[in-house]
């Protein structure tokens, strides 16, 4: 095996990048990694450089090594030529020393020209001015179009077929997952894709904290596993519901009359909404329309057939309005087409009614209103958990789906209270936070959101530790965030918290994002913070 390896600096000490490439012994490329490794020296950079290369290389168990770099101090002090007197340089030569005890390994000095794609790996990784938090950000490339390998102090690695799982496209597309959109839920398949790279081979009981619309449920549903999902709002409540229960023939026929019979009369039911009036929202017919229906299925006796039917008037109702959801606010849009709700409404219940003709089998999960940063769950009961939380400096849920909350609830306090039950993620009124972990530094004072995003998430992580079981496993997937030109890394934040709460971490890159900052556009990432109790 012949390995490449070079560390960069941007000033020294600064922000460390590390460059490797390796090929078999018939020059055939295994790996490339291109790695920002934290804030070190020059010689720093370069070590960790050899450190990573050789903990990728035991992977594929080599008989002998080569290892090569352009660095002459670091290859002589390697040969024990050159004595090492810096204490850190010291502790990571007995780092190699470990790697490299069963090996037979040569480590070779080489030209600069022969080391370029390892020089251009290791400066790739690294932005300049570039720091875990609170570096101001200069618009640089966080990493190359290669699909890398890569293990690292954060134990990070690269996956970017990962990306069209973080999105609602694909259940979109899916029976059930479907009934209603989701902006922000995940695809089923990223439930499968991280039980498979699990430890925890099977299960009994699946835990998601922030469950949404119920995708992991569902999906635990059809895997015949148990799941928990909690969730601070009463709608994402009332929609996983809804999805993972068991219809009888009773109820669907009762939908199906329902939907032939239908029949809409005056209402005087009132809808009142936090932001400003529900009646500006619509149409004046489909308005009048919906308030119909919603009476009359306030008034249906069959319990589950109503559940059936409201989900799909709320899901309607972005369609029949003239609101357009543009980021976190609500637009009135004049000029929008709006499909009148009896159309949408009977297109809905009859793609719901096909659904049910071939339902998902398996236990029904518990789902329950609550906060992640309070379980409902004893000790060590679960076994696993997988959740995407809001996502720093995003929207506000209690907002974006407040005319849906409002409709659902029929009071007008619902949105506010909702708000005042969640993750403190946005700019919010109530910015105090107790204390700052430390990992976050004073960028969390400087910037409240920062502050009481990473506190609440604290409360999280230490909660989710709590409840699982020795061996368990936790997987958070969560979006980096460029707030005010300022680059905040949340996978490491929040690995680093995790690892002081006691879980071992890892962090799985899986997409490229980019923040529309304006006036710039910043590149930056979106990954499953891995963690092991
Ligand atoms: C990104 S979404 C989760 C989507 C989910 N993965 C899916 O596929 O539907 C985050 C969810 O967290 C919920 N949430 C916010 N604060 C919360 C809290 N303190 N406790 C529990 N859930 C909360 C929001 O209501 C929202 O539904």
């Amino acid at each position: 095996m012949i390995i490449y390896t070079d560390g960069a600096c941007f000033g020294n000490p600064g922000s460390m990048g590390v460059g490797i490439v390796i090929y078999d012994s018939n020059m055939k490329l295994l790996a490339e990694i291109s790695e920002y490794v934290g804030e070190g020296t020059n010689n720093v950079a370069e070590y960790t450089a050899v450190i990573r290369a050789l903990e990728t290389a035991k992977i594929y168990e080599p008989e002998n090594v080569e290892l090569r770099s352009d660095s002459e101090l670091l290859i002589n002090q390697l040969n024990g030529k050159y004595k090492i007197k810096d204490l850190r340089l010291r502790s990571l030569k007995r780092k190699i020393d470990e790697l490299t005890e069963n090996l037979k390994i040569k480590f070779v000095h080489i030209p600069r020209e022969q080391n370029k794609e390892a020089d251009k790996l290791s400066k790739a990784a690294v932005p300049k001015n570039y720091n875990k938090t609170g570096a101001k950000y200069k618009q640089q490339k966080l990493w190359q179009d290669v699909k890398i390998f890569v293990l690292s102090i954060y134990n990070m690695k690269v996956d970017l077929s990962l990306s069209p799982l973080f999105t609602f496209d694909q259940s979109k597309q899916l029976p059930f997952h479907n009934w209603f959109y989701y902006k922000e839920g995940y695809s089923p398949k990223l439930i499968d894709y991280c039980l498979q790279l699990s430890q925890v081979k099977k299960p009994l009981n699946i835990l998601d904290p922030f469950c949404g619309v119920g995708t992991t449920l569902l999906r635990s549903k059809e895997l015949g596993i148990n799941s928990i999902g909690i969730d601070s709002s009463p709608l994402a409540i009332f929609v996983s519901r809804v999805k993972c229960d068991d219809y009888s023939k009773e109820d669907i026929d009762y939908v199906h009359k329902f939907i032939q019979d239908l029949n809409i009369s005056d209402s005087n039911l009132r809808w009142e909404f936090e932001l400003f009036s529900s009646r500006a929202a619509f149409p004046k017919r489909n308005y009048n329309t919906i308030l119909s229906l919603r009476e009359q299925i306030e008034n249906i006796e069959n319990q589950k057939a109503a559940q059936l039917l409201l989900l799909a008037l709320l899901s309607i109702l972005p369609q029949c309005s003239i609101i357009k959801k543009d980021g976190g606010v609500l637009k009135i849009d004049k000029k929008k087409s709006a499909i009148p709700v009896k159309i949408a409404f009977k297109r809905k219940v009859n793609q719901i009614l096909t659904d049910l003709e071939n339902p998902i089998s398996g236990p029904i999960p518990q789902i329950n209103l609550g906060d992640a940063r309070k379980l409902p769950l004893q000790s060590e009961s679960v076994d696993f958990s997988i959740t995407s939380p809001p996502y720093l400096n995003n929207i506000d849920y209690s907002k974006v789906y407040g005319l849906e909350l409002s409709l659902l609830s029929l009071e007008k306090q619902t949105t506010e209270l909702t708000r005042s039950k969640s993750l403190r993620s946005f700019i919010t009124h109530n910015p105090n936070v107790n204390e700052i972990p430390a990992e976050v530094g004073d960028i969390g004072k400087q910037i409240p959101v920062i502050g009481t995003y990473f506190y609440d998430m604290e409360n999280v992580i230490k909660e989710v530790y709590r409840v699982l079981k020795p061996d368990g496993e936790f997987y958070l997937n969560v979006t980096n965030s460029v707030i005010h030109q300022t680059h905040i890394l949340v996978d490491e934040v929040l690995a680093e918290i995790a690892e002081r709460i006691g879980f071992s971490t890892g962090i799985l890159v899986g997409a490229k994002r980019i923040a529309d900052v304006k006036p710039r556009r910043v590149e930056t990432r979106e990954s499953i913070v891995v963690m092991r109790k």
